[in-house]
């Protein structure tokens, strides 16, 4: 996991080095002066002889000295290691980012877009937290605790050992107080994943919340996540919280310990042996230790923390997207004629092994109109997307112009399939930069071309600024047909060999539907149309129709052949021309 993190750490390896060894020097700087200090105390106001000037000057400009120069390392330590940690958590932001774009619908369904984006935030917040506290204290406490107990033990071997003895107990302790913490923070940040689906969900359909007048409930809902991630931090907090009193605890004894036994030896021998300069010193040394012991028990609760963060961060990183190219893809879509072979397909999500598509058969050829109906849940979307191959299938396959589309590159595929989702979406942009998503380089004359085939010119031309209107963001200020049109322009720039309307037409009034079917009909001849859709109205005149049912084909013929046949279709279109069900009927 660590070495994976480190991956991201690429151009700013540097600044990670510099870092650390900044540190260094700062610590050792520190170390010294407690032993500059005892030097004066000792030398230069000798207690007995009487003061000496030079040794104070000497010893007094020495420690001026080192501490200028051990603020000097100190600030380029503190510069170094955020350019280190800021670096490695856009990188790492970067990596994740560019990897979830190579997701598939599969992939993206078993995160959720909410855990996404708090994988995306916190969670690299936390790593890059902890980063900077590796290259600051992780080096900074031994180190400085290696120099303070080598000074230690030069002056007093006995006086050392109080302190070595404590170092075990209080490493016991932290690591229990660790391992009971980490389950409990892996849990923060799940609870974390509710809470912004709460948010996303609620800002994402506030409209919808409003004409419910279901603010409260929603409050409600946001509530019970928010006091769940409280209730998680506090008790993580509680078990954390014995950190500091342990440490308190510890460092009290000893102090009592070496003051008591640096008086008995003072007392005993006179000063002999120990110097009040060099017992005033040890002290210092010893709290030094004691001190970074303090650092490096907080260091390890921010690692328990990021250690949680950590492993969802590696989650995103290592998914493997479940659709990737072939090894030597097909590079050119030939026609845009389809073949399903006895597919059979499932959503297989989280060990759910139902099917919602059974044994499909279809061949259809290149540039024929195929309209698609059945009741909702039946599984027409879940047919179409196939054909771009959004998912794949678990059984049988699915041929594009007499190739299996798992033998295309992908981006070929994608690019000759359009697919107007039933869930459009447009990016908040002006109505050009929307359409150019279908051809990134389309002129003024050839999206106007696909707005007028898809009955969205005229009321564009009326909006404020006609094509350089903008679009907020999820098309709030256009309506839903409005969106819809644009949406099939937009399809409709890529050229596509195969045009795939999942229910495209749904909030578009009849005159309009019909307008767009003509247009199809009339100048995209080479294109295979597919269209999805409720209204039979909006399917009657297609080549072929395909009558879905749970999952299977119940019927597929022309509008009469069905009407003879077909139970479903007929029993379905009489309910629609006596106004059951569709209120638009059969003006269309
Ligand atoms: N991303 C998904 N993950 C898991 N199950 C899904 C997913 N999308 C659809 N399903 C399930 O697959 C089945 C078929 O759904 P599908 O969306 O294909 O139906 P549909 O015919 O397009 O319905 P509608 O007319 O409402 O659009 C349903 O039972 C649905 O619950
Ligand atoms: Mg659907």
């Amino acid at each position: 996991m660590i070495k994976q993190l480190a991956g991201s750490i690429r151009e700013f390896k540097k600044y990670a080095i510099y870092s650390p060894i900044c540190v260094a020097f700062e610590v050792l700087l520190e170390v010294t002066i407690p032993f500059l200090m005892a030097g004066l105390l000792d030398k230069g106001l000798n207690v007995t002889g009487g003061g000496n000037m030079a040794e104070i000057w000497k010893y007094g400009l020495l420690l001026v000295l080192c501490a200028a120069v051990s603020l000097f390392f100190g600030a380029a330590c503190g510069v170094t290691s955020s350019r280190a940690a800021m670096g490695f958590a856009r990188n790492l932001r970067h990596d994740m980012y560019f990897k979830v774009q190579d997701y598939s619908f599969a992939n993206i369904d078993k995160f959720s877009t909410a855990s996404i984006i708090t994988r995306l935030t916190t969670d690299v917040n936390n790593c890059q937290m902890a980063f900077m506290i590796i290259m600051r204290v992780l080096v900074r406490a031994p180190m400085m605790m290696i120099f303070a107990l080598i000074y230690c033990f030069r002056t007093n071997v006995q006086m050392t050992w109080i302190f070595l003895a404590a170092v075990p107990v209080l490493a016991i302790g932290l690591f229990l107080l660790m391992t009971h913490a980490h389950p409990t923070f892996e849990k923060v940040f799940r609870k974390y994943d509710r809470l912004n689906e709460v948010v996303e969900e609620d800002l994402r359909g506030v409209r919808v919340v409003k004409a419910f007048v279901r603010e409260d409930y929603e409050r409600k809902k946001f509530y019970a996540a928010s006091e769940e991630i409280y209730k998680l931090f506090v008790r993580a907090e509680r078990i954390l919280s014995f950190n500091q009193p342990l440490l308190m605890l510890i460092m009290y004894v000893c102090q009592l310990l070496v003051y008591w036994l640096g008086a008995q030896i003072i007392v005993n021998t006179g000063s002999t042996e120990l110097s009040v300069g060099q017992l005033s010193s040890f002290m210092n040394y010893a709290t030094m230790i004691l001190m970074s012991l303090m650092m490096l028990s907080q260091v390890f609760v921010m690692l328990t923390m990021a250690r949680a963060s950590a492993e969802r961060v590696c989650e995103v990183l290592n998914e493997k997207p479940d659709i990737a190219n072939p090894a030597n893809p097909v590079m050119a879509v030939k026609d845009g004629s389809v073949r399903f072979k006895n597919v059979s397909f499932g959503y297989g999500r989280a060990g759910d092994s139902r099917m919602c598509l059974h044994n499909v058969d279809l061949d259809i050829p290149s540039g024929a109109t195929i309209g698609i109906i059945g009741g909702t849940g039946s599984s027409k979307s879940s047919l179409v997307q196939l054909i771009p191959r959004l998912y794949d299938v678990n059984e049988g396959s699915v041929e594009v112009g007499g190739v299996d589309v798992r033998d295309y590159d992908i981006e070929t595929l994608r690019n000759a399939v359009s697919m107007v989702l039933q869930k459009n979406v447009l990016f908040s942009g002006t109505v050009k930069e929307n359409l150019r998503w279908g051809k990134a380089d389309a002129t003024d004359e050839e999206m106007i071309r696909a707005c007028e085939y898809a009955q969205a010119d005229g009321f564009i031309r009326e909006m404020p600024e006609g094509y350089d209107t903008y679009i907020e963001q999820g098309g709030s200020n256009v309506s839903g047909g409005q969106k819809q049109r644009i949406c099939i322009a937009r399809a409709l720039l890529k050229q596509p060999k195969i045009l795939i309307l999942d229910d495209s037409t749904s909030a578009v009034d009849t005159a309009t539907d019909a307008a767009i079917r003509k247009a199809f009909r009339e100048d995209l001849p080479e294109t295979t149309k597919f269209i999805i859709a409720q209204r039979i109205s909006s399917v009657q005149d297609s080549d072929k129709i395909i009558v879905l049912d749970n999952g299977r084909i119940d019927g597929f013929g022309t509008h009469e052949e069905l009407l003879e046949s077909n139970e479903i279709y007929r029993e379905v279109y009489q309910s629609q021309q006596k106004g059951g069900g569709d209120f638009d009927g059969e003006q269309g």
